[in-house]
């Protein structure tokens, strides 16, 4: 089932921006002058100045990565003015969905601009300048879209932290790139239920002395604190601003966004994307793979929290003058039937989520699919974890009854869009697989010491040369970027997941080889959650691994060893649950914790993952070699008292 090949339709094909000819023929033009491919793609987007210098790279050494490195440009002009100049300016831009069902709204680019000009004006007048980073702490409304393109028009690079990320994950990102303005909202909205969003960052500011105003949207009406001369009404400070903003000019290098994301080790890692490149490349892919064509109703349901958003609700989509529907909710509230009762109510024709969401409404049955009218949609697309094939084929038959491509799309927050992906007029998909590269990505599989692999392989997937989406350095930290992305196979980006490829020389994905886990699409640092853990005061040593999932792909399973004289209850147990979500966040919740009076370790006192991640798993057949353990007797301990 898994090898099902299914062929690409001939009435997508017939008016796809790209069909199988027209692959190939992209393929040999990127191969035969990069720089003359790219310099034409460049023209999707609106330079103020166009760049004659194209592409800079070296994989070795220092890292260096350039991409249209004499262009100018503002990336908020490419979003809005340009769409206003060509008569699109009535054209809706943004359709928002509240999470009551009850409420939406649509934006016009015209009006969007407006509110970018007006909050980038108001920033301004508070000292904002180019260069500056911005921390953007909000929910799923229309002001965090006007927030990072108001962030652009000026100048000053965004850090949008996941509005379900708790006070001190947001203090140590504000911390780690010095922002000057923080802006939130009063609460968010997600499934019926308020999250405190002011309150929170109130605490967060607590440690964050860098932080000289915030800018709060009212959005819920819910009871806030404000701080005399630091806090600032996001209607009142921007109610006598202009609504036209002079864009600052920024080279193609100059950095738009920060996003931070978890890694092997450490804190999370401020990935760092600049202007032309990622321009080009958000406009680039949504276009292509979603074979976007002018009118469409385009739907991500992805948080703007995530590099999915950014690039796939906001620069992408209306860098290509797209109408993209933001939506606030949760796929299960009302009931199991909103994401196809949104479609049909504002017709979307282009729908794309995660694997996870497609698992949980599976579980549900058809009929809450069936309910609604999904005669609008075209293309769907999945995108965050590998798929299954059997969540694959009902995406297809039962939400798009066979009639739309399914588009499996592997990228990275540091890749900063789809790399490895169908276009739907042009490559048969298989379910489970991502298929091919996009023209110009040149992935390769290797082994553990850096071989590369030919023909039908597994192994380590890396990327063998640049595109322009990819992320420049991690903020402040370049060494570190070198370190964890360029040191482990010499002169190649490693992505940290495992592939294979069959015969056809189709990538399948087979998840991380390191130690960051996939949790409903979300990625997790296990570092993160075992130093949540020993925070804790009856904590003396936590192990945590990824334990396969039936809904979320992954869950968290943490060994704990607690500090002597400290009894392992079951109040305990959930007191450390609570506490690593108030640490870190609700995604962060441990599915299981298992009391572990050791662990198993090297001589050296290295913990084998490996074997614990065989126990969470309940594979404890074929556990390995174990020779090397200080203490063989605590796995049989540990077995013996595996949970769930
Ligand atoms: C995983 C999300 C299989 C992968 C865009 C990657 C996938 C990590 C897919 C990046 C896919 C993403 N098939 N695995 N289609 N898409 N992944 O940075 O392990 O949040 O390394 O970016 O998600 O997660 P991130």
């Amino acid at each position: 089932m898994a090898d099902e090949l299914i062929a690409v339709k001939p009435e997508i094909a017939a008016r796809a921006h790209v069909d199988a000819a027209k692959r190939e023929a992209m393929i040999a033009a990127e191969a035969a002058d990069p720089d003359a491919f790219w310099r034409n793609e460049a023209k999707r987007i609106a330079w103020m100045r166009e760049p004659t210098k194209i592409k800079s790279v070296d994989f070795t050494g220092d890292i260096s990565i350039k991409w249209f490195w004499d262009g100018e440009l503002n990336a908020s002009v490419s979003c809005l003015d340009r769409h206003i100049a060509a008569g699109r300016g009535e054209q809706v831009a943004i359709i928002w969905e509240g999470d009551d069902p009850a409420t939406d709204a649509k934006v016009t680019y015209r009006e969007l601009h407006a509110r970018v000009c007006k909050l980038a004006n108001a920033m301004r007048r508070l000292g904002v300048k180019k260069g500056d980073r911005v921390c953007i702490y909000l929910p799923m409304i229309v002001e965090a879209a006007v927030a990072m393109l108001a962030c652009a028009r000026i100048g000053a690079i965004h850090s949008v932290v996941f509005g379900g990320f708790s006070p001190d994950s947001l203090a140590s990102r504000i911390q780690d790139s010095a922002c000057s303005l923080l802006i939130t909202a009063d609460e968010g909205r997600r499934g019926g239920r308020r999250v405190p969003l002011k309150a929170n960052a109130d605490e967060a500011l607590l440690t964050c002395p860098t932080i000289r105003h915030v800018i709060v949207a009212k959005n819920t009406g819910g009871a806030v604190e404000m701080m005399e001369g630091r806090d600032h009404w996001w209607h009142a400070i921007t109610e006598g601003e202009g609504e036209s903003c002079e864009p600052e000019r920024m080279n193609a290098e100059d950095p738009l966004f920060i996003l931070y994301t978890s890694g092997s080790t450490g804190k999370p890692k401020g990935v760092l994307h600049t202007t032309g490149g990622y321009m080009v490349w958000a406009s680039f892919t949504h276009q292509n793979v979603f074979d976007y064509r002018e009118g469409e109703i385009y739907w991500c349901t992805a948080d703007v929290g995530w590099v999915t958003g950014h690039t796939y609700i906001v620069y992408g989509p209306l860098a290509n003058g797209a109408t993209t529907l933001m939506f606030e909710g949760v796929p299960s509230w009302p009931d199991a039937g909103r994401f196809w009762q949104v479609v049909a109510k504002h017709k979307v024709n282009i729908f794309y989520t995660a694997p996870t969401a497609i698992r949980a409404l599976m579980r549900e049955g058809e009929a809450p699919v069936k309910n609604h009218d999904r005669s609008s949609l075209r293309i769907l697309g999945s995108v965050g974890e590998p798929i299954n094939p059997e969540a694959w084929l009902w995406y297809y038959r039962v939400v798009g009854e066979e009639r739309c491509p399914v588009v499996d799309t592997w990228w990275q927050t540091e890749t900063g869009g789809i790399l490895i992906s169908p276009l739907p007029g042009a490559v048969a998909q298989k379910p489970g697989s991502a298929t091919l590269p996009l023209p110009g990505v040149k992935p390769a599989i290797v082994d553990g010491e850096g071989r590369i692999l030919d023909g039908a392989a597994e192994g380590n997937l890396v990327l063998l040369d640049s595109w322009p989406g990819q992320m420049r350095t991690i903020y402040g930290d370049h060494p570190r970027f070198g370190q964890t992305y360029f040191s482990t196979f010499k002169g190649m980006y490693f992505t940290g997941d495992g592939a294979r490829r069959d015969a056809d020389g189709y990538y399948w994905i087979t998840g991380r080889v390191d130690d960051v886990i996939n949790v409903a699409g979300h990625r997790m640092g296990t570092a993160e959650v075992e130093s949540a853990l020993v925070a804790h005061p009856a904590v003396a040593e936590a192990a945590v691994v990824g334990m396969p999932h039936d809904i979320k792909g992954q869950g968290i399973y943490a060994y704990v060893t607690l500090k002597a004289g400290v009894e392992p209850t079951e109040v305990l147990r959930k007191e450390l649950v609570a506490w690593v979500r108030k640490e870190i966040g609700p995604i962060a919740t441990p599915d299981a914790i298992q009391w572990a009076p050791g662990l198993p370790k090297t001589r050296s006192g290295k913990i084998m993952r490996r074997i614990l991640r065989k126990i969470a798993a309940n594979e404890t057949e074929g556990l390995g070699d174990t020779s090397t353990l200080a203490d063989p007797g605590v796995v049989q301990e540990l077995i013996d008292n595996r949970v769930g």
